[in-house]
């Protein structure tokens, strides 16, 4: 995989992952002492199916050693995959993000001591990117890994382990509920007001995005928005016969708290009934068990196939400056069959 002035070569993590002859995630590293971004983007240029394609099978791909400094580096690098942008204003993320380039954001502003779980990004609404890449412009003093699960192997453990609840989330989706404030609230992992969140200025165009979005509502104290989305998905079959848990239940059931949120209220199956607090333990066990720490080195960048991958960030000290970046969107909807 090489491009003139440039070597990159496949690379070795510690802590990686070897299943049904799967690694998890992939990794390269570059070999050229200054090598430019210039000739670093040539060579993801060259070999963009190739990486795009080994993010689907191996879920990540981890590129180590690449001469990228700054946001615009990380940009340049997006750019020659060519993927469609998936801008964060469009989005209905409930994270509190600064736009550093027009595809380049901060990953999430919550504060330090905040243990943001594993997740796909977005999959509690119906809009989500096929891609999510993360750049590492500066690694935390202590911690601040970000975790990765592969999805599909939680899958294969649930149907083996908690088959009634893989059936139950298979025919009955999610339903999510958050609450959302009036102005952003940068103290909480979910902290976006609604006005972000939704893209209006007034409660009038608020109400209307929603119905539009078939979702439910509740204005309450203070001016915050309640905000219930319509049954979800909760599985995904990414490839024939391959499926993935693509849904954002563990992060609603144990992390979706803040001054306004209460996780008891975050999260049901879409018919109405709760989920069954046993198995959702034991998700949240296998994923753990399953967990990938990526361990941060400045300049580090992570391709990401979110409808195979799920993610979330470890606390840490320090300063850390993690960017992230959305492509190529995509939606998905659910029907409740009795
Ligand atoms: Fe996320």
């Amino acid at each position: 995989m090489n491009t003139p002035s440039i070597n990159i070569t496949a690379a070795t993590l510690e802590n990686q992952q070897k299943q049904s002859g799967s690694t998890f995630p992939t990794a390269y590293a570059c070999q050229t002492p200054n090598a430019t971004i210039t000739s670093a983007a040539h060579w993801v240029t060259d070999n963009r199916d190739n990486l795009l394609q080994q993010a689907t099978s191996h879920g990540a791909v981890i590129l180590r050693g690449f001469p990228a400094q700054a946001a615009e580096d990380f940009d340049a690098i997006i750019t020659a995959l060519d993927i469609p942008n998936f801008p964060y204003k469009q989005s209905l993320s409930n994270a509190v993000r600064v736009n550093r380039t027009e595809r380049v954001f901060t990953a999430n502003e919550a504060p330090p001591g905040i243990d943001i779980l594993f997740h796909h990004e977005m999959a509690q609404t119906p809009i989500f990117p096929e891609w999510i890449l993360f750049f590492c412009e500066q690694a935390a003093d202590q911690g601040g890994a970000t975790q990765l699960c592969r999805s599909d192997w939680l899958y294969q453990r649930l149907a083996q382990e908690c088959p009634q609840f893989i059936q139950d989330c298979e025919k009955k989706g999610l339903t999510y509920s958050n609450v959302m404030p009036a102005e952003p609230d940068t103290q909480s992992g979910m902290g976006r007001s609604w006005r972000d969140t939704l893209g209006v200025e007034t409660r009038q165009a608020a109400e209307q995005r929603l119905d539009d979005l078939n979702y439910s509502h509740q204005w309450i104290d203070d001016g915050c928005l309640r905000a219930t989305t319509p049954p979800l998905p909760a599985v995904m079959e990414v490839s024939p016969g391959r499926k993935t848990f693509f849904n954002q239940l563990i992060a609603a059931y144990g992390g979706w708290k803040d001054s306004r949120n209460d996780p008891a209220d975050a999260i049901r199956h879409g018919d109405g009934s709760r989920l069954d607090a046993d198995a959702v333990r034991q998700a949240i066990a296998i994923s753990e068990e399953l967990s990938f720490e990526a361990h941060w080195q400045a300049g580090d960048i992570a391709l990401i196939d979110n409808t195979v991958v799920m993610h979330g960030r470890r606390p840490f000290v320090g300063t850390r400056k993690v960017l992230a970046s959305l492509a190529n969107m995509q939606t998905h909807a659910f029907e409740l069959t009795t």
